[in-house]
This record gives structure tokens, C-alpha cells and sequence, in this order.
């Protein structure tokens, strides 16, 4: 040992937990119109205690809520944990249990017991706030107190945390995957809740191979779920080599089945290998499917299946095209975009259905990484994009969409973003006309403190 102490990047900077719940009514500069009325939740990864692993991977952090409730101009926060099995068993140790990742890490009292952390996204539907994490059921929270109601049972296993929600028909179309005894298997299921909040179908099916489905693509009749070849292994973890890697030669699957159909009934598209986390948003046209998706050559953040590092790599915006009526199974592919970005979202109301708009955070320095130092807004009917540039290091998180009350026109809104400024390691929330990002915010609700980098947010009108 030579004294040099490793901080893992996930405990440090503005990946650090906040350990404190707190409520703050905030200083609004600038004005925040009277018709934005409602919460902004997000949710992120934020371990309560040190965790046991040394290799500490960000995403298996326990959830915490982050609640930004605007009425009349202003702006009140409250934060708090999602109270899984997990942190309250954790909580009454004073200590962690759970060795993420990796199970051999656990403390023997929490061998094969529940390890949902409910971290990833945070869900507004049916009058019902739902923090979601893939692993588990969807957790019930209070939208108003943020306490934790628990599991959503009717879900039955393990929940994507990227449900979609149909604008029209009002149901929340899902899928879960590693279904079975292990998270390392290709089981998923593909489930549908009504617009009254009740679970009416759960249906499983074998995807070609085990891998991590982050995300998936529904449109107005179809379903699409991309199996792409960052792979689960226990056969590979068993022998001391990641759980997941990006595993390329496998190449990429995405299986189309119509969302009143049968899992028997799925057809398999492919493409050259590939990852995507996050699409922006999918429709289709007579016989052709479209999606539009945040492509990443490489899987980031994980290794390879030799359990060397993976490669740094970031994502631009491509369109995927399925071709129903075609012979072809291949998946025709465009680029979008010119610029790296993550995090993209559209106009809720545009959701399954063709847009115009589409919002995410982006690099403009191709750093070839994750850099969220800029808000883009595209415009697909004039070709045009939008930069709203951050500068002094300030990163911002996934930009999320509030429409206008009475509204209908698609894009017709603001947008809100939580920006962490890094001078003073505080937060801010922004919010844009959403039309006009480039023009800078609106109005900006200053934190006392910061609020760490996290996954995903959703707009809630709570009438
Ligand atoms: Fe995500």
C-alpha cells in the first residue's frame, strides 16, 4: 500500500448521497407562469449507509424522491427515501447488508433476501406515484408526504422501470425481464394496466438471450422489445466474472408483437450490435414501425464478458424502421442527430404516437461520455435544434416535460431541469418554455443544497 485511497466515482462529486430529508420552500428569480401548476418528482440512486462493495456500481443506490411542487409562482421541495425492505432492514442495522452486484458481498443475515432499491423512475399514474426500479415491483409512494406505501402485489414479479402510457387509451403498457429464479435469464413478460390503475395482463415469453432490456418502444398497436447484447450471465458470475458485459458478437434482437396479441405471436427484427438505454419515442404507419432511440455503439458503464473494463462510448439519436409487410427481418437505421446525448423525452401527450419534439441532455464537446452540459431541444418538422449551453461545469439531469393546462398542441409547455451548479455544489430547478430552450430559463428555484445526479423524472398535475 502506498497510501493512495481510491474514492469510487459514484460516492464523490455530485454522485454523492444527500443524507438528510428535508422540506424547503425555495427562492424563485425570474417567473414561474401561474398556469404551472403541480410536481416535478425525480428519483435517483442514494445508499444510505457506505456500501460494502469496493467496486460500488451507481445504479444499485438506494431510491430517494425528489419532489418539486409548484403552485401560484412558487416552489416548495421535500425529499425522501423509498422505504424498500431493503432500507428499513438496513436502516435498523445502522449499516449496510447488501452487496449490490455482487451477492457474495451480502452480510449472511440478507442471504436471498429482498434487494429492490426502487431507484430508477418515478411514475405518475391511474392517481398513483410509482417508484420503479427493474428488478422489482413497481414501490407506492405518497405524491403529497413522499412516505412509502409498498409494493404494488398485483404486478406479481419483476417491473421495467420504463413503463409507457398510452395518451389516448389512458393504460400503462410494460414489460419485465429476468423473470424466473434469476435476474440472469432470458424470461419477460409483457403486461398492460388499465386506465383505472389495475393490472389486466401479464404474459411470459423467452427473449433469444439473457441480457439487461433497460427500456422498450410502444406505439399506438405494437410493442417492441430490443435484446441487445449487453448479456446476463450466472454461469459467468459463478466464476467470479461480471453478471452483466457487453457481449457484441450476439448481435441485437428486437422482437414486434401487437400490443392485443399474443407472446407467441413476437417477431424477431436484428441489427448489428448495439445499445440503447433510453428511446425518445415510437409510431407506426400503415405497416411501419418507427422508433427513434438514443444508440450507443458500445454498452458504457459495463464491462466486457472477459471482465476487462468496457469501452467509454456516447449516444446520438437514431430512427429505427420495422417493416411489417417486408420480408426482410433487418432493422433499417438513420441517423437523427449530430450530437451525443442521454436522457430523451418527448411531450407526454405525443407519447406512442407520431411527434414533432423531442428534449434531451446533451454534449456538445464530445467528451464521448455522459456530459449532460447542455439542453437540446429538437424540432422534426423544421429541422431545426435548439442548444441551451450550461457553463462553469454545471450538469444538468434529464429534461422533463410539463404541458401548458388546456393545452393540446404537441410541444405547447415547459420544460424543467434540476442543474447542478458546481461552483457552489447546490441545485437548481430551471424551467424553459419548452419551445424556446436556447433563450435560457424562465424562472430558476434555488436549493439551499444539491440534489445528486439521478435517473428520471415525470411531471404530475396532482388535480
Ligand atoms: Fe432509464
Amino acid at each position: 500500500m502506498d497510501g493512495d485511497v481510491r474514492i469510487n466515482p459514484y460516492l464523490a462529486g455530485n454522485f454523492a448521497p444527500v443524507r438528510s430529508e428535508d422540506d424547503f420552500d425555495l427562492t424563485v428569480k425570474g417567473e414561474i407562469p401561474a398556469e404551472l401548476r403541480g410536481a416535478l418528482f425525480r428519483i435517483g440512486p442514494n445508499p444510505q449507509f457506505e456500501p460494502r462493495d469496493p467496486n460500488h456500481h451507481w445504479f444499485v443506490g438506494d431510491g430517494m424522491v425528489h419532489g418539486f411542487y409548484v403552485q401560484d409562482g412558487k416552489v416548495a421541495y421535500r425529499n425522501r427515501y423509498v422505504r424498500t425492505p431493503k432500507w428499513q432492514v438496513e436502516h435498523e442495522a445502522g449499516r449496510s447488508l447488501f452487496g449490490g452486484f455482487n451477492p457474495m458481498l451480502n452480510d449472511p443475515s440478507v442471504m436471498g433476501k429482498d434487494s429492490g432499491v426502487a431507484n430508477t423512475n418515478i411514475v405518475w399514474h391511474a392517481g398513483r406515484l410509482l417508484a420503479l426500479e427493474e428488478g422489482h415491483m413497481p414501490t407506492a409512494m405518497d405524491p403529497r408526504t413522499l412516505s412509502t406505501e409498498g409494493y404494488v402485489d398485483a404486478y406479481r414479479a419483476r417491473t421495467t422501470a420504463h413503463p409507457k402510457i398510452d395518451p389516448v387509451s389512458g393504460e400503462m403498457v410494460w414489460f419485465g425481464y429476468g423473470v424466473g429464479e434469476t435476474m440472469l435469464s432470458a424470461g419477460m413478460s409483457y403486461g398492460v394496466t388499465d386506465r383505472n390503475g389495475q393490472v389486466v395482463r401479464r404474459d411470459d415469453f423467452e427473449a433469444p438471450f439473457a441480457s439487461m432490456v433497460h427500456d422498450f418502444m410502444v406505439t399506438e398497436n405494437h410493442v417492441l422489445f430490443p435484446i441487445l447484447p449487453l448479456t446476463g450471465s450466472l454461469k459467468r458470475a459463478m466464476t467470479g466474472l461480471p453478471a452483466f458485459a457487453w457481449e457484441p458478437e450476439k448481435g441485437s434482437y428486437v422482437g414486434v408483437m401487437r400490443r392485443d396479441g399474443d407472446v407467441s405471436q413476437i417477431r424477431w427484427f436484428n441489427t448489428e450490435a448495439c445499445y440503447v438505454f433510453h428511446p425518445l419515442n415510437s409510431w407506426e404507419e400503415g405497416d411501419k414501425l418507427f422508433c427513434d432511440v438514443m444508440r450507443y455503439p458500445v454498452a458504457p458503464l459495463f464491462p466486457k464478458a472477459d471482465g476487462s473494463p468496457g469501452d467509454r462510448a456516447a449516444a446520438r439519436l437514431v430512427r429505427w424502421t420495422f417493416d411489417l409487410s417486408g420480408a426482410s427481418d433487418a432493422i433499417k437505421e438513420e441517423p437523427l442527430d449530430d450530437l451525443d446525448g442521454e436522457f430523451p423525452r418527448v411531450d407526454p401527450r405525443a407519447e406512442t404516437r407520431k411527434h414533432r419534439h423531442g428534449w434531451y441532455a446533451a454534449d456538445p464537446t464530445s467528451s464521448g461520455t455522459i456530459k449532460q452540459c447542455a439542453i437540446a431541444h429538437l424540432d422534426l418538422a423544421s429541422g431545426q435544434r435548439q442548444l441551451y449551453e450550461l457553463a462553469n461545469g454545471d450538469l444538468t439531469s434529464e429534461p422533463v416535460f410539463a404541458p401548458r393546462p388546456g393545452g393540446t398542441e404537441e410541444g405547447d409547455g415547459w420544460l424543467t431541469a434540476v442543474v447542478w451548479r458546481a461552483a457552489e455544489n447546490r441545485s437548481d430547478l430551471l424551467v424553459f418554455e419548452a419551445r424556446d430552450v436556447a433563450k435560457g430559463p424562465i424562472a430558476t428555484a434555488e436549493l439551499p443544497r444539491r440534489v445528486p445526479f439521478g435517473f428520471h423524472g415525470n411531471w404530475a398535475a396532482l388535480d
